[in-house]
């Protein structure tokens, strides 16, 4: 075969993204989901969201591959959509990174990733969970966490959206899952769209403080189970916010993949969406990062669920 030909057969490279290393990235590996979750940003109108995938998975492991050593990229977070729904091409690209997690919604089992993260999705418990995530959905995911074999290695976490709307059963949700067998529960905050007043946004940050100092007394109640860093909250206050946000993001540092509507990976402005008001960012792995940062480490998608 001529050598053109065989050019033509492999998968084409990535585009360019500049010579900037970016040693943690996330990448969408589909917009598919089988939920439709009241808060997710995967549907909001901005986003290259037509629900189908756009990259067939040789093309995709061959172009995270290139761009793993173009960008030194070391940890990757594999999102959706619902990564699940493509479970084969994401863990084969996962053996790709030193360091890789899934964010989940749970419903397609818990996969077995030994000694990597896998962040399962919840938002309350049953009543105020399904109300956002799905009639349910609470018992499936609780099921797969249940069953799922504890002693595969994989460190399970859960991890609940606070939104304004379920923010009243933070506390409830804690008692619910204290003795299921994770590794742990963390909490983010909504991330709403530019001048969005909905049941879910907070129109203000002085209005969610409140929210933000209940987390800190759970951290405190629940030390071990609760995976947030007492720091990073507070630097979530009405007071210290503004700082950290915008042009100033901790994930301008990071490479967040989608695949636009040509089939070829794209970066959007926030791996929240391209509409995102960040002035009322409540991604609690932002601030973290910033504190990671502090201390010379770097800021990686997966500290979401770590503290
Ligand atoms: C987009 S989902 C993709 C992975 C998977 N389908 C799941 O539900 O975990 C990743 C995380 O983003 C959260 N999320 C979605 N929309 C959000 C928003 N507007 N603000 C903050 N978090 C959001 C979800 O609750 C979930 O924990
Ligand atoms: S399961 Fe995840 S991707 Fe699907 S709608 Fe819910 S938050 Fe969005
Ligand atoms: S909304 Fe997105 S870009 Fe803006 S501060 Fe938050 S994570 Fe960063």
């Amino acid at each position: 075969m001529a050598i053109d030909s065989l050019q033509s057969a492999l998968p084409p490279d990535p585009p360019d993204f500049g010579p900037r290393e970016f040693p943690a990235a996330l990448v969408n590996v589909t917009n598919r989901c089988n939920l439709k979750c009241t808060h997710c940003f995967i549907y909001r109108d901005a986003n290259p969201n037509a629900s189908i995938d756009k990259m067939d998975d040789a093309t995709m492991l061959h172009q995270l591959e290139v761009l793993r050593d173009r960008h030194g990229i070391k940890s990757m977070l594999f999102m959706g959509g619902e990564p699940m729904v493509r479970r084969k091409l994401v863990l084969a690209a996962m053996s790709l990174f030193e360091d890789s997690s899934i964010a989940t919604n749970g419903t397609y089992g818990i996969p077995s990733t030994p000694g990597r993260l896998v962040s399962v999705s919840l938002d309350g418990p049953s009543e105020e969970n399904d109300a956002i995530r799905g009639q349910g959905v609470f018992e499936r995911v609780e099921q797969a966490v249940r069953g799922r074999d504890r002693e595969d290695g994989t460190i399970v976490m859960l991890q609940m959206a606070i939104t304004k709307e379920n923010s009243p059963s933070i506390e409830r949700f804690v008692d619910v899952v204290a003795d299921w067998p994770v590794d742990g529960v963390a909490f983010t905050f909504y991330v709403p769209r530019k001048g969005e007043c909905s049941g879910q946004a907070w129109e203000t940050n002085q209005e969610r403080d409140e929210v933000v100092e209940r987390v800190i007394a759970l951290k405190e109640a629940y030390p071990d189970l609760v995976r947030a860093n007492v720091a990073t909250l507070r630097l979530m206050k009405s007071d210290q916010c503004g700082a950290y946000v915008g042009d100033r993001c901790a994930f301008k540092a990071m490479l967040p993949l989608y695949v636009g509507d040509g089939g070829v990976f794209e970066r959007t402005f926030c791996c929240y969406g391209n509409d995102v008001d960040c002035n009322r960012c409540g991604a609690y792995a932002v601030f973290n990062a910033v504190r990671h940062r502090g201390r010379g480490s770097t800021p990686g998608p997966t500290t979401p669920v770590s503290d």
